[in-house]
């Protein structure tokens, strides 16, 4: 059967709209498609194909977990789930792991355990849940109602209460916010969605001290932050900060769904038999393939390697702009970088997006402002050096 984009017009709930070409095969940090014309990927599936596309780790992992067994429930564990878990938690400041299939539930996982440790160890009163302004969390309702854009979450009938918002960066805001009555503060070390920021290094660290003053847990959302993206394994390990949970997928299964939320033994004891699942979470293919991702990701090699991709992206960038003078700023951390778009060109990351997918280059953007780059974490030197050719040629074409 043929189907092309028109296709997707007549067959789908139109709560996307995607580019116009339909690509139909990747290797590495280049894909195809339908017309077999290529493109280098700096998409990366929205920091998810941390690993390019088909690496074959991940491709022998996938064969392999697929003759021998796809799905159990968790009704009966599995082999693949326990090692994956077992890594996770000699890696990192957790001692637990609670599998779901995607970011959102991971971290409705994490605002529902912190919900529930509140309960049992400090009565009904301490519900509050404070995440900041443009900060993004998923979209069940729960997660899209403590990300910081109300227009995600309006117009769905009444929201989950108990939830504050405060600006990011901004720690006198969230003192005057927290008290007793403080069940969790949610953050993102580096917000992405909301248009690639960092954290200051003494913010962070003050939520943690706020946290620890009000008895109150704090979570990170390291769903697009995570598993090398930044450097590091996670981003918490290069700020000095610990989280109480942390919540992970994207890059945790390099294309395949799997979401992950790590806590230490002693919070995760709240989540008792019977309060919290999901059919597929911990699903053995899910966590064959992430395992081939953690042995992979987790070597100094790729991470020393998210460092040197850093800086020739930001050179490179830099040196772009100034033949053209389009970016009022280029940052972000590791392979989750943004370029700020001049106050001329301010609402048009879009435009840059389509026009560098004509050039064959695939980017994103980060709100209307901001053009983002989430790259494979080992994209060759020549694919970066080929797209960001590419993607100044597209932005000749802006610029005229
Ligand atoms: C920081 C963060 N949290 C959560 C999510 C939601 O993840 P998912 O789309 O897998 O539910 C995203 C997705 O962009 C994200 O960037």
């Amino acid at each position: 059967m043929k189907v092309t984009r028109a296709t997707f017009d007549d067959v789908m709930v139109p709560n996307y709209n995607p580019a116009k070409m339909i690509p139909v095969k990747g290797e590495g940090s280049r894909v195809w498609d339908q017309e077999g014309k290529e493109y280098i990927d700096f998409a990366g599936g929205i920091a998810v194909n941390c690993l390019g596309h088909c690496h074959p780790a991940m491709v022998n992992a996938l064969t392999e977990q697929g003759n021998k067994l796809w799905h159990l429930s968790n009704v009966f564990t599995n082999e693949p789930a326990i090692r994956l878990a077992k890594k996770l938690t000699d890696a990192t400041f957790a001692d637990r792991v609670y599998f779901a299939n995607s970011g959102a539930e991971a971290n409705e996982a994490a605002l529902k355990l912190a919900r529930r440790w509140a309960l049992d160890k400090h009565g009904a009163e301490k519900n509050q849940i404070i995440a900041f302004t443009k900060g993004f969390h998923g979209r069940t309702f729960f997660t899209v109602t403590v990300g910081g854009q109300p227009a995600y979450s309006d117009g769905f009938g009444p929201k989950p209460g108990a939830i504050e918002h405060v600006d990011y960066n901004d720690l006198a805001a969230l003192e005057a916010q927290m008290s007793e009555k403080t069940c969790a503060v949610m953050m993102e070390p580096l917000q992405g969605e909301g248009g690639v920021i960092s954290p200051d290094a003494e913010f962070v660290k003050g939520v943690r001290e706020l946290c620890d003053k009000y008895n109150a847990l704090l979570i990170f959302d390291e769903v697009q932050t995570g598993f090398g993206r930044t450097g590091s394994l996670y981003a918490y390990q290069q700020l000095g900060v610990t989280p109480d949970i942390l919540a992970s997928a994207k890059s945790l299964g390099g294309g395949f769904p799997i979401g992950a939320m790590l806590t230490t033994a002693a919070i995760a004891e709240h989540l008792k038999p019977g309060t919290h699942g999901s059919t597929y979470g911990g699903n053995p293919l899910a966590c064959a393939v992430a395992e081939a991702v953690f042995d992979v990701v987790h070597t100094d090699e790729v991470l020393a390697g998210v460092k040197a991709r850093e800086e020739l992206f930001k050179s490179k960038l830099n040196e772009i702009n100034e033949r053209y003078g389009i970016f009022q700023d280029i940052r972000g951390k590791g392979l989750l970088l943004g370029a700020e778009l001049t106050e001329e060109y301010a609402g048009k990351a879009r435009d840059f997006l389509n026009a560098g997918a004509d050039e064959g280059v695939m980017v994103l953007v980060a709100g209307p402002n901001v053009v983002r780059f989430t790259p494979s974490l080992i994209i060759p030197e020549a694919d970066v050096l080929e797209g960001l050719a590419r993607f100044e040629k597209a932005i000749a074409k802006i610029v005229g």
